[in-house]
């Protein structure tokens, strides 16, 4: 495999800027990641302006966001867009998983329709990963493809939505079952966002974090281990190192397997399952890092069951996702439920599931299940309530 390293470096005042280096494959859509505190404001500095006007940004941008953004932040960002000398039409849409849903997709194709946006203007994605991932849907398939901008403004959307390019809608049948890979021209990240952020949202995007650590960087997870309680409380500090390191990890994975022909996968660590819970929930009352935080306890104590890792390995997973305030117990739905949930996943293979597990922490191995050990193993944490710390 082509072998690349993520270049990273400071610039633009106090703002790190992140490179997703995608020369080598067969469309060059490479990118910047912007860090920073203070860094979307009403006076866009040059920089920010050198950023939009080398993704090509000049005109008029479609910004879609959720009502609770607009609510904080739409003066904000109308003052830093037309700053910028940006026209924005501003479409804000309800809060939840039931938004990233082809209902709100067929909306905003309405409105772009409407506003008669044309392929030399943006999109603009401007909230959490459910904003994020509609907007670049929409944006994917739009005309054939129009450009478009992230900028986030959960935890959960800075450390992994916002990059990468997948984007996409929820099914009924499944999460994410319908999407495609298409990469935004820039992610402009500002840590400000955080200060408003409820603390089961922080925690929410905090379970993304860990993952990053368990299955691919272990100093990274002594890291969080011993300063989730400093990141939690929002010290600036600690959330920016996060954020930094999380979005370095993330981008040197996407720059060598963009369409998730193999190394990808392991961002899936703790997904198998994690996805099942949310369809299982009706994309309703669990939030996806909680999903995924129960799915990466799981796939531990399976990695554990299968002699991959040692219960200590599994042990330190569940504590720190338990510390953190972030569920363990797998929810009472039966092993039929789940099994007929997880037979819908993308990466389900006639009987087969392939599923990423612990070996050391920072270190990860993908095995493909058969669906009757997982209806086992299932029962057997159902009889004996493994699942309890
Ligand atoms: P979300 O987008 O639903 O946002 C959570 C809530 O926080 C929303 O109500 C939102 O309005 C509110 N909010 C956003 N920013 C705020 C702020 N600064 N202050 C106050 N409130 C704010 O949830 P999320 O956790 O950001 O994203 C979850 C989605 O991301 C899921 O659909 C998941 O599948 C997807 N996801 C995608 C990828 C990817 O690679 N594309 C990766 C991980 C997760
Ligand atoms: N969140 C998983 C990925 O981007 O591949």
């Amino acid at each position: 495999m082509h072998e690349k390293k993520t270049i990273f470096y400071r610039a633009y005042n106090e703002a790190m800027k992140i490179r997703v280096d995608l020369s080598s494959s067969t469309k060059d859509s490479s990118y910047d990641i912007l860090i920073g505190s203070g860094i979307v404001n009403a006076k866009a500095g040059d920089e920010i302006i050198n950023v939009f006007n080398s993704a090509g940004l000049k005109n008029r941008a479609f910004v879609i966001t959720s009502e609770t953004v607009s609510g904080l932040y739409r003066s904000l960002l109308n003052g830093f867009l037309e700053n910028a000398g940006i026209k924005p039409v501003v479409l804000s849409l309800p809060d939840g998983e039931g938004t990233k849903s082809l209902k709100y997709l067929s909306y905003i194709y309405d409105e772009l329709i409407k506003n008669r946006f044309e392929r030399g203007d943006f999109i603009i994605a401007f909230g959490g990963g459910v904003i994020g991932d509609l907007s670049g849907f929409a944006a994917a398939t739009y005309l054939r493809g129009i450009n478009f901008i992230q900028i986030p403004t959960t935890l959960l959307a800075d450390v992994d939505s916002s990059v990468g390019g997948k984007t996409g809608i929820d099914h009924p049948g499944g999460k994410n079952l319908i999407g495609a890979f298409y990469q935004p021209r820039c992610v402009i990240i500002d840590v400000d966002f955080l200060d408003t952020l409820s603390e089961r949202e922080l925690k929410n995007g905090f379970a993304e974090v860990i993952k990053y650590g368990a299955v691919i960087d272990n100093e990274f997870f002594i890291y969080l281990e011993n300063n989730y309680e400093k990141i939690l409380s929002r010290h600036k500090d600690s959330l920016m190192h996060i954020i930094e390191k999380s979005c370095a990890i993330k981008a040197d994975v996407v720059n060598k397997d963009e369409k998730e022909a193999g190394l990808r996968s392991v961002l899936n660590f703790g997904h198998s399952l994690g996805h099942a819970i949310e369809t299982l929930y009706n994309y309703e009352t669990v939030k996806h890092g909680e999903a995924i935080a129960i799915g990466m306890v799981f796939a531990s104590m399976l990695s554990e069951d299968l002699g991959l890792c040692t219960g200590e390995t599994a042990g330190r997973v569940k504590t720190l996702i338990k510390n953190s305030g972030l569920p363990v117990k797998v929810p009472d739905f039966s092993p039929e439920e789940y099994i007929n949930a997880m037979k819908l996943d993308k990466k389900v293979k006639g009987k087969l599931i392939k599923f990423v597990l612990i070996k050391d922490i920072g270190s990860f191995v993908f095995k493909e299940l058969d669906f009757e050990y997982l209806m086992k193993f299932l029962k057997k944490i159902k009889d004996r309530r493994l699942d309890n710390l």
